[in-house]
């Protein structure tokens, strides 16, 4: 059972327009979508420390959500998160996969690069919030690679 107040504290601290509680638990119901959970070694406290949320859909993946406790950042933890959910995307049948960040975000942008993601479009206006456009990032898979 995946603890979804200790998701939702996280996704509060983490964006200017957080998700809701509802989103969070819709994603759990729903079958192509997939959510991975970082916690403290062995189990020691029920907590969670990060989340990664994506959707496989056919050859393609997802990426929707991504924060780690900001107590918790620098660590590795979202390298781990989206390294786990790449390889098991990639299992899935995965080819390519997508996701929306915001310009400004220094930190999401360093880590997506590290990984190979390239610039693909952009989507003007896309965060109401800010009106801020959104880059659309893509990594492609090469034939008989595993992981991402
Ligand atoms: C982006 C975020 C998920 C990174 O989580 P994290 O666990 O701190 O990241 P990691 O420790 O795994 O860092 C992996 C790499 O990302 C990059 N990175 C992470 N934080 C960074 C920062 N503050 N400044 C520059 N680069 C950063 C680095 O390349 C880092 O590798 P390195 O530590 O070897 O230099 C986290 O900052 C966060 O939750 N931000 C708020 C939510 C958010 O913006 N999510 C992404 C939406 S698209």
């Amino acid at each position: 059972m995946t603890d979804i107040n200790g998701i939702w504290a996280i996704e509060k601290l983490s964006f200017p327009t957080p998700w809701s509680r509802f989103s969070f638990l819709a994603e759990l119901g729903h079958s192509l979508s997939h959510t991975l959970v970082a916690v403290p070694p062995r189990l020691r406290l029920r907590q969670i420390w990060g989340y990664l949320v994506y959707w496989v859909v056919a050859d393609e993946m997802h990426i929707l959500n991504l924060a780690v406790h900001p107590q918790h950042r620098r660590r590795g933890l979202a390298r781990r998160l989206l390294a786990e959910g790449m390889a098991q995307a990639r299992e899935m049948g995965a080819r390519v996969a997508w996701l929306e960040v915001r310009p400004s975000n220094a930190p999401a942008l360093a880590l997506y690069h590290s990984f190979g993601f390239q610039e693909a479009g952009r989507r003007a206006r896309y965060y109401d919030d800010t009106q801020e456009d959104a880059l659309l990032l893509a990594y492609y898979w090469e034939e008989g690679e595993e992981e991402g």
